[in-house]
């Protein structure tokens, strides 16, 4: 709401140590009060419906700020007493009376702690996306729809309440009509400049007080509203019951807000299980605030969810000494904290010290503040929750993605926050359950084509026993004199006993007049690929096997081709050997687009060949690639024949610059042993072609525009895969040579 640096520039600044400097400390305090505004009635309403004493409310909201904020393992999430732990913490109350109560909660902030330590924070990494996107959606629309009554004046329904049901016997759809049978004038007109406050300050043409965020200036003018408009009359008069109600300190009885935990019952079963109970609760509750935090903050930090369940033990454990509400981390706090601006957790620890100070000092200040100016601030931050363009992007996910999303935001909506996640992953892992079914089922497709085309298995990730019975029918079925192509570069897993149906297929393939050809086994069973060896290989499965490479690439990007289609923006020229084992682009790892590839037998650069230098002329000049790259191979048999005489004319004239290297190294040749000898000239002839590159026009041409172009100079080793740097990288004419 405020017009804060932009994100990367605070990312910049977050990279150096200086993480209390002044700009942050400023974004923090105000961010820091804004939450502080909206917590005053949350803790009020949460203890309210947990049928505690408000002070425990307040006491947790104290802890939450002052001391869990410190010790998290977030910088932006808020924590205080929860909206979704009431209906626990009201029946553990009535069943086992405040104090022993209290004792509970400090044994579940022990076993917090614990979990902590356990690393059992790490779960959060299980919460999938849609679901926790599907609680912020669903909490961003709970939150409007809560507020609005409050909007209006009708406070029946306590604040902070997130279920469906509420204790006033109305649902959140019903309470809305309720509401506008009991409108507050004034709260009307408190919220209708609220509200055109927020869309001020939304808006890029207007000109606002950077120094005054939107959410202090709404609770100003709602308390002069509060202190001025009875003057109008006295239906604007606006009773304390709509108003912030924090009951003073000084007029209290201390009998009313000291209690002491009371563990005379630590044997009791039931306590013991609301301890656990609470332990867990919490916990989730923390963990999923944790991990929507997480993904509005505009800086992209992640937190330690270990860390920071051990900070809410710390603070639970405490919390219950001084007669406190649970705390959990709260998304509604959090996502206010991350809209006001807040950067660091100095901002929820500022909220806590003024929680302290206005509850102890001033809660006659506090009382004048009108809940319609906070149901304001809460809507926007519902907005921003709720947003439409995270919808959008639900939409475009997938609708798998949406079913998730959808089903865990209506069910939190209908009922409340657990059972939704709950819903939520269970409808993930149904999808996960299906899909590892439908890829159990062998994938046969027999390619469309013309008889003489293969029939092709494609084998899928995971083939067991089960499919064997499918497998052998679908063998069985084959045509005979048809080509077959058996195809397992998807499979990951391939039980023995398939294995040995294909190993029985192959001799069966011979006497059936198959033409077997087993693709994509290398990973799986060298003894199965020796057989693509023996037999003669059809020409047309370069046609078949076309059409599955494009069917997959489409399948793992929609717009593959469309795409790669547009334009190519090579930043790498390859010069190499036709050699039908040099694969470039899968050993330097380079996909359609990225290498720009000119071979010819021994890998030669002659500086006249028409051949060799429009392809340099594009690749550097209408290209622009950075890099060009001489690779020559070991084992080459163009180099081997220019060690020899008697050469047929065409290869005789076209390895004459390599026959050249030859004799001008020959004498150092020949001291080598045989076999090391042909190694030797392979990586003279990459030298000298690096050479006859750096001397060419075209790149000098480029040098003397000061365009960027680098040549080097590889060997592939055909025995191990792995390429040989000559160390010769030549940047300019002037470190050439
Ligand atoms: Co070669």
């Amino acid at each position: 709401m405020t017009s804060e640096p932009s994100a990367p520039d605070r990312l910049r600044s977050l990279e150096e140590p200086r993480y209390l400097s002044a700009s942050f400390l400023r974004a923090d305090i105000r961010a820091g009060l804004v939450v502080f505004l909206v917590a005053v009635p949350l803790c009020l309403g949460v203890a309210l419906a947990s049928g505690a004493p408000l002070m425990a409310g307040l006491i947790s909201g104290i802890v939450g700020g002052v001391v869990v904020s410190v010790l998290s393992g977030s910088q932006l999430s808020v924590s205080g007493p929860a909206a979704g732990l009431t209906v626990i913490v009201a029946a553990g109350i009535a069943e086992l009376g405040f104090e022993v109560f209290l004792a509970a909660v400090i044994l579940a902030g022990i076993l917090q702690v614990l979990l902590g330590v356990f690393r059992a924070g790490t779960l959060s990494h299980y919460f999938p996306n849609a679901v926790v996107e599907g609680m912020m959606a669903a909490i961003g629309i709970i939150i409007i729809f809560k507020q609005l009554p409050h909007a209006v004046g009708y406070d029946a329904d306590h604040e902070g309440d997130l279920s469906f049901l509420q204790p006033d016997k109305e649902n959140t759809f019903s309470e809305l009509l309720q509401a506008f049978a009991h409108i507050e004038w004034a709260a009307i007109l408190i919220s209708v400049v609220g509200f055109a406050i927020v869309w001020w300050y939304a808006s890029d043409k207007l000109p606002k007080p950077s120094w005054l965020p939107s959410s202090l200036l709404i609770v100003l003018v709602g308390v002069a509203g509060v202190l001025l408009l009875p003057g109008l009359g006295a239906q604007f008069v606006l009773e304390p019951a709509h108003l912030v109600q924090v009951p003073n300190l000084a007029k209290t009885p201390a009998s009313e807000w000291v209690h002491l935990p009371d563990f005379s019952r630590v044997a009791d079963p039931r306590f013991i299980t609301l301890a656990v109970t609470l332990a867990i609760v919490a916990s989730l509750e923390s963990l999923l605030s944790v991990s929507a935090v997480d993904k509005i903050d505009p800086l992209k930090r992640r937190s330690d969810t270990n860390r920071e369940l051990s900070a809410q033990g710390a603070g639970n454990i405490l919390s219950g000494l001084l007669g406190g509400l649970p705390v959990t981390a709260v998304i509604v706090r959090s996502a206010t904290n991350v809209t006001a601006g807040a950067i660091t957790k100095t901002s929820g620890f500022a909220h806590g010290v003024l929680l302290l100070v206005f509850v102890v000092a001033l809660p006659s200040l506090l009382n004048l503040i009108p809940l319609a100016s906070l149901a304001v601030i809460l809507i926007a931050v519902g907005y921003k929750l709720a947003s439409p363009s995270l919808f959008v992007r639900m939409f475009k996910r997938g609708w798998d993605q949406l079913v998730i999303f959808g089903v865990t935001l209506l069910v939190i909506l209908f009922t409340d926050l657990l059972i939704g996640i709950g819903a939520g992953l269970a409808v993930g892992v149904l999808f996960i359950l299906r899909r590892s079914v439908l890829s159990l089922h062998l994938s046969v497709r027999s390619v469309p084509g013309s008889e003489t085309e293969p029939v092709v298995i494609r084998l899928s990730d995971q083939v067991s026993f089960l499919q064997k019975e499918t497998f052998l029918a679908e063998l069985d079925r084959l045509p005979s004199g048809r080509p077959v192509i058996i195809d397992a570069s998807h499979t990951q897993f391939l039980d023995p006993d398939i294995r040995e149906v294909i190993a029985d297929f192959k001799e069966q393939a011979v006497h059936r007049g198959i033409e077997l050809e087993l693709r994509g086994f290398g990973h799986i069973d060298q003894s199965l690929v020796s057989v693509n060896r023996l037999v003669g290989l059809s020409y047309s499965r370069l046609l078949s096997n076309n059409r599955l490479w494009a069917e997959d690439k489409r399948r793992e990007d929609a717009d593959f081709f469309k795409d790669s289609a547009k334009e190519q923006l090579p930043a790498y020229y390859f010069l190499t050997c036709s050699d039908s084992r040099i694969l470039v682009n899968m050993f330097t790892g380079t996909d359609v687009g990225e290498v720009f590839i000119h071979r010819n037998v021994a890998n030669q650069a002659p500086l006249h060949d028409p051949s060799l230098n429009s392809g340099l002329l594009y690749a550097v000049d209408v290209l622009k690639v950075k890099h060009l790259i001489v690779c020559g191979h070991y084992g080459c048999g163009g180099v081997e024949a220019a060690m020899k005489d008697d050469l047929p004319k065409p290869l005789n004239d076209w390895l004459s610059g390599l026959k050249e290297v030859y004799r001008e190294y020959r004498s150092e040749l020949e001291l080598l042993a045989v076999d090391q000898r042909s190694r030797r000239l392979v990586e003279l002839n990459v030298l000298r072609q690096v050479r006859n590159l750096v001397d060419s026009d075209i790149v000098r041409a480029a040098w003397a525009r000061l365009q960027p172009l680098e040549i080097h100079g590889w060997v592939y080793n055909i025995h191990d895969g792995l390429v040989i740097d000559m160390k010769v990288h030549v940047t300019g004419p002037t470190n050439a040579r």
